[in-house]
């Protein structure tokens, strides 16, 4: 019964997608569910300030009709960020929802498919999130397996023969393990063990530990934004580094908005990731500028995928002259290309994934200051496990 009445809402809601056009004064909303408290509260507030910051840049105004962001906290929990994403498709009829992180883009999903609402996922690293049920979801951040593959096969090549991957245990944590362990393996090396870290308050200090004792010559590490600074210190305290086991992964270990605080035993942290706040384009720096004068934080990779998802609402809006009709929407979105602070990117029109350069860097002091700088690029980088299929 309850699920026929939310089926009823979310068809109304439909309708009055259809007829928003008409409306020339009222303004098209966008509705964005984030993390902005909880355990992954940081993730949402690096989404939030990417997005507000592409509004104060561009206007509020796509294709002559105003646009209005309305962003509500889930607190991490997907429960609430269902609840919230049917409000502001039954209540507010937003024209577009935004969603993230992965296990909240899972819970909004299936709603964006049966209102026929466009959803632009603006931060997820799992790779099953847009999928072929789920039409109208598109990604702009990343996957885990865009970095994980790149970096595996990098860490052969360059010396690393046994390592101990720690992971998130999530998700994206999951991914990364996979994606890596695939290619680190195929290459010649050898995974001695795979550590799991619980996603709420992590402690890292008794699994830095074993995987001490097991004698690896590199970590592999993933750990979500937000927690790169606790796991740097704990990584230092445990004495790794002058244990002389090399730190690798994906962008998340360098996360830009701790890594001012990270400490040097940071200092040669080879990642493969798709941003650093050092990348060198004069977008970048106008970004980076323009954040931080906003913002009390440098903006991380996360905060792209907030910016490019405003980007992409707005050029769609433009393409459709002003229709909201997710159909619509989606289909001005896929093949869509433009430049990030980022580098170049585009929307993979048969999987509605985000398509972009990843980036080999290395942690180094620029005046002063702990940046990943650049050294080596792989250039529109595929998610490798939709390629698969
Ligand atoms: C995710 O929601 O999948 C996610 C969030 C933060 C990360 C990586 C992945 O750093």
């Amino acid at each position: 019964m309850l699920r026929r009445s939310l089926f009823v809402a979310i068809s109304c809601a439909a309708a009055a997608h259809a007829v928003n056009g008409a409306h020339a004064q009222e303004a098209n909303k966008i509705g964005l569910v984030l993390p902005l408290t909880g355990v992954l509260g940081p993730v949402g507030k690096q989404v939030q300030a990417g997005a507000q910051l592409y509004m104060q840049q561009h206007g509020a105004t796509a294709a002559g009709k105003k646009i209005e962001l309305i962003i509500k906290d889930d607190a991490s929990v997907p429960d609430n960020s269902k609840r919230l994403a049917q409000e502001l498709i039954v209540n507010d009829k937003v024209a577009v929802i935004g969603s993230g992180i992965t296990p909240s883009a899972m819970a909004i999903g299936p709603l964006s498919t049966q209102s026929k609402t466009a959803n632009v996922v603006t931060v997820s690293g799992t790779s099953g999130v847009i999928n072929p049920n789920n039409p109208y979801m598109v990604r702009t951040s990343f996957t885990l397996g865009q970095q994980s593959g790149i970096i595996g096969e990098w860490a052969a090549k360059n010396g690393s023969k046994k390592i101990v991957i720690v992971q998130s245990d999530w998700a994206p944590g999951a991914e990364a393990t996979a994606v890596f362990t695939d290619a680190f393996t195929k290459a010649g090396g050898q995974v001695l063990d795979t550590i799991k870290v619980p996603l709420q308050n992590p402690d890292f200090s008794p699994f830095l530990q074993r995987a001490r004792d097991l004698g690896p010559d590199t970590l592999f590490v993933f750990v979500p934004a937000g927690q790169a600074g606790t796991f740097a210190k704990q990584f230092a305290e445990r004495g790794l580094d002058k244990a002389g086991i090399k730190l690798i992964g994906p962008g998340d270990i360098v996360d830009d908005n701790d890594l001012p605080g990270m400490g040097d035993a940071m200092l040669g942290v080879v990642t493969a990731g798709i941003y650093s706040a050092a990348h060198d384009s004069k977008l970048n720096k106008e970004y980076v500028a323009a954040f931080e004068k906003a913002n009390p934080m440098r903006p991380n990779f996360i905060s792209l995928g907030g910016y490019d998802g405003m980007h992409l609402i707005y050029a769609a809006l433009d393409k459709t002259g002003g229709k909201t009709d997710g159909d619509a929407l989606i289909n001005a979105m896929k093949g869509m290309k433009w430049e990030s602070p980022r580098g170049p990117i585009s929307i993979d029109p048969d999987t509605r994934e985000i398509v972009q350069n990843i980036y080999m860097g290395k942690v180094e002091k620029v005046n002063g200051q702990l940046y990943t700088v650049q050294f080596a690029t792989f250039e529109a980088v595929k998610d490798p496990l939709k390629m698969k299929k």
